[in-house]
């Protein structure tokens, strides 16, 4: 019996392809996923000794997969927060690298939607997901492959063991309201997320923290929710006004923008009147008036690690916590 044929009626492994291929593992990984970095004629060796060996699809991996569409679904809530922008470049630049191309699909917040772009996971029609809606489409809750096939980014997707990118939300919170403590503001309010998404939770039990911190009692007519949009914020912050805050802490940029011009219609100059700081840093950020303090998330390195995660990764990547960082500009001042 040759090498061949004895891999072949053996549990085959990676090494072995390699091996008969005489080249390394990682050259067998990149010429399955069609990695430009492997010539043609290698791609040819390795794929004919996988069909004669019967190496399987689920000892291979996703990344390794021979019906590979080389296809990720990118889920997003909106394209309306440019939040998300520059994390599909991050996440297009990676998949590029690596011979994929991405999908993106918009959920705005249906469940029938997030169910009719995951099916394309089920189907095998695109092999990995960057999941930034913070639920998981109930299509995919009882299936085998969603661990190992799903990178949950930015958001969080409670209990469920998926692979998750992010920074630590309730620490950055805790930094940015406590920025505000810092420069003697009591009357701190907080523009909150939506309620129900978990990254809202962290943010205000973030804040919650620092008022603890500085011994101001946590007092809920100085919370409000928005749902993560300008107009949101505003709505909110217009609200949050009679109560006299000089300070606000605002769950993200976007409704960091709509407060600022809640208070200014109601007649307030920023940062005099009011100091707010928002959450994202924006491109928009540092070019509004006054140019806005805020918390800084790696957004491009999100989208890079994600796609990486997803393309190369067998049976579920490790989850992943980013730095973050307080860029304080003109919108805050000492009380
Ligand atoms: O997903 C919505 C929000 O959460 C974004 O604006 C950003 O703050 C993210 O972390």
């Amino acid at each position: 019996m040759d090498d061949l044929k004895r891999t072949a009626f053996s549990k085959t492994k990676m090494k072995d392809i390699a091996d008969l291929a005489g080249v390394s593992t990682a050259t067998v990984s990149r010429a399955l996923a069609g990695s430009p970095l492997v010539t043609e004629e290698t791609r040819q060796v390795v794929e004919e000794i996988v069909r004669r060996t019967g190496y399987t699809v689920s000892q291979a991996g996703r990344g390794l997969r021979l019906q590979s569409s080389r296809q990720i679904l990118v889920l997003l809530p909106t394209i309306s927060n440019p939040f998300f922008a520059e994390i599909v470049q991050g996440i297009d630049e990676e998949a590029q690298k690596a011979g994929f191309s991405i999908l993106i699909g918009t959920t705005e917040g249906s469940v029938e939607r997030e169910n009719l772009l995951a099916r394309q996971l089920r189907s095998g029609a695109v092999d990995g997901l960057v999941l930034m809606t913070g639920r998981l489409p109930s299509i995919l809750a009882d299936w085998p492959g969603a661990t190992s096939r799903i990178v949950v980014l930015s958001e969080r997707v409670p209990d469920a063991g998926f692979c998750t990118i992010g920074i630590d939300n309730p620490e950055a919170a805790r930094v940015a309201t406590a920025h505000l403590a810092g420069l003697g503001h009591r009357r701190i309010a907080h523009v909150a997320g939506p309620p129900g998404n978990v990254l809202s939770g962290q943010r205000l039990e973030g804040y919650r923290t620092a008022l603890r911190a500085v011994g101001i009692g946590f007092d809920p007519a100085l919370v409000a929710a928005g749902d993560f949009s300008v107009i949101s914020g505003s709505r909110a912050m217009a609200r949050l006004l009679a109560q006299n805050p000089t300070a606000v802490f605002c769950g993200n940029d976007d409704m960091a923008l709509g407060a600022m011009a809640a208070a200014r219609e109601a007649g307030l100059s920023i940062p005099r009147d009011l100091s707010i700081v928002g959450f994202d840093d924006l491109d928009y950020a540092a070019f509004i008036d006054p140019p806005l303090t805020t918390i800084r998330q790696p957004r491009r390195r999100f989208g890079q690690l994600a796609a990486a995660t997803v393309i190369a990764v067998e049976g579920g990547g490790a989850s992943r916590m980013l730095e973050f960082e307080l860029v304080v500009r003109r919108s805050t001042l000492r009380l």
